[in-house]
């Protein structure tokens, strides 16, 4: 169950404010030291969720790190979740849908990311991750304002509502709000981060293979996602209403 609300709208505003002249790591604290395995990171293994990993290593917070396994991942990512749980020391918790793919397929129809990829991504991952935000206050994610123009006015704290008719809230962290594409490969870099081996073969932003094509020099990072469909995002960052409060 998420919590009942604590903050008024000004006090979020100017937390977020606070937490966005910090760093990463004090983000990642105040999520630690307030609401301990009620915060989690949510990774798809792209550079930003790379960057809390090292941040939350360097600085020994434990929080709990899950990412959504729609079972349409490509090799390499499920290659990259091993090698990264080795590098960090840490396990990676695989959010997976109550059907497997060939379940889904003889029940609804094959190819579903083809025929209807909102239904697809909303079985897939969004239903997953609502499952799972059920167990949790704080959402941990990697969004960055650069990544397309419907994520420009992200804040570092932002607050939802996660169940409407309870009165239920649920925050989501996004302490790599503001850091450019260029500050994280710098990073990632710099710190010998294992990384996807699919980025060498010009794919930048990654997530199930069916939906996923490598881009062009000067293309947006994200126009290799769902080529074809007048679709820009799975839905994991669009289906909770932001809370309107106080
Ligand atoms: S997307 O799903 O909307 O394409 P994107 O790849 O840009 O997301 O990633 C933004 C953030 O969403 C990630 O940093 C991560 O926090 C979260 N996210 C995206 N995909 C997953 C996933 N498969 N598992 C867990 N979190 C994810």
């Amino acid at each position: 169950m998420a919590f009942t609300l604590t903050l008024t709208e000004d006090e979020r505003r100017t937390l977020s404010d606070r937490l966005e002249q910090g760093t990463v790591t004090d983000s990642l604290r105040w999520a630690w030291e307030n609401f301990g395995q009620r915060a989690a990171i949510g990774t798809s293994f792209q550079g930003a969720g790379l960057v809390m990993l090292h941040h939350a290593r360097e600085a020994g917070i434990p929080l709990p790190v899950f990412t959504l396994d729609t079972g349409l991942l490509f090799p390499e990512t499920l290659d990259l979740k091993r090698r990264l749980e080795d590098f960090f020391g840490i396990t990676i918790e695989a959010v997976t849908p109550e059907k497997t793919v060939e379940e889904q397929s003889a029940e609804e129809s094959p190819e579903l990311w083809n025929t209807r990829p909102d239904l697809f991504c909303y079985l897939r991952k969004v239903a997953p991750l609502q499952n799972r935000l059920s167990t949790l206050d704080v959402w941990i994610t990697g969004v960055r304002r650069q990544q397309a123009e419907t994520r420009e006015n992200v804040s570092v704290l932002e607050l939802y509502q996660f169940d409407p008719l309870r009165d239920e809230y649920i925050y989501k962290l996004n302490p790599m709000a503001a850091w450019s594409r260029d500050k994280v490969q710098e990073f990632l870099k710099r710190h010998d981060i294992p990384q996807n081996a699919l980025l060498s073969q010009g794919y930048r932003s990654i997530g199930c293979w069916p939906c996923t094509r490598p881009v062009a020099e000067g293309e947006n990072e994200r126009a290799g996602r769902w080529t074809g469909f007048d679709k820009k995002e799975c839905g994991i960052h669009t289906f909770l209403p932001m809370a309107v409060t106080r």
